[in-house]
């Protein structure tokens, strides 16, 4: 657990671990692969992130993303959408190839999204499997949107949102009862055979959750709790989240 003294050091540190990655990749001509989050905790890395890329010529064309989750149903264009986020916080600013980067579709029929889940479990292996993985936390202790209940067994699959998830996602939907109903998430199995994962929290409304993900046993309850038997995963934490 690193706690920092302000959200914008947490960021800091983060984005110049991924450019470290990133430059001893490119040292012997290897991609690295990246899990990546939305919501607005990850928001200051993608913008340090973009800074590096558009002042200090940080180049990301060896870079293979996959994000890990979006909503379902869910229009790709729509205000709401996480490939939106995407492209207007990070991918727009950079130069990852479109063919490199990977997001969960939400527009596809229902009788097809299985077959979509398994290809973009195919999509991880093939691509040599992610290398460093960022997640944020919500505060029903989801990661990706792995509510309370998934086993640490599970792959990329279709999921009911807890309630808590959908009152927090509220105000983007403009009422709680437009925010849809599932999602398409990567597993908690997806999430921990990644070489490395940072787990980011800020504000003090994470801090309760936080507690109970680092120091309580890990349990199906709260599945960032799962990360404790990882090997290489670390939170990240601003005071106020870590205040409990
Ligand atoms: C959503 C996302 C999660 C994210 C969480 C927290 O539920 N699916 O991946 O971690 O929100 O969001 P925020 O960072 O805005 O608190």
């Amino acid at each position: 657990v690193l706690i920092f003294e302000k959200p914008s050091e947490m960021s800091h540190r983060v984005a110049r671990r991924i450019a470290n990655l990133i430059e001893e990749r490119q040292a012997v001509g290897q991609e690295l692969v990246l899990g990546l989050p939305t919501g607005s905790t990850p928001i200051g890395v993608y913008q340090e992130l973009v800074r590096m890329h558009q002042e200090e010529g940080l180049d990301f064309s060896n870079v293979v993303t996959f994000n890990l989750d979006e909503y379902y149903p869910m229009d790709p264009e729509s205000l709401q959408s996480y490939h939106r986020f995407m492209e207007e916080n990070f991918f727009n600013h950079v130069n990852i190839p479109e063919s490199q980067i990977h997001i969960p579709e939400g527009d596809i029929p229902r009788e097809e999204v299985e077959r979509h889940c398994i290809e973009y479990e195919h999509a991880i292996e093939k691509a040599g499997g992610i290398d460093l993985i960022l997640l944020g936390i919500g505060r029903s202790g989801h990661v990706g949107f792995n509510e309370p209940g998934s086993s640490r067994q599970t792959r990329t699959r279709l999921i009911i949102l807890d309630e808590i998830t959908r009152k927090d996602a509220a105000s983007d939907f403009f009422g709680e009862e437009n925010v849809p109903q599932e999602a398409i998430t990567m597993g908690v199995g997806t999430i921990l055979d990644a070489d490395e994962i940072i787990l980011m929290a800020t504000g003090e409304h994470k801090a309760p959750i936080v507690r109970e993900a680092v120091e309580e046993e890990a349990n199906r309850s709260v599945t960032a709790s799962y990360l404790q038997d990882h090997p290489n995963a670390s939170f990240y934490l601003d005071r106020a989240a870590a205040g409990e």
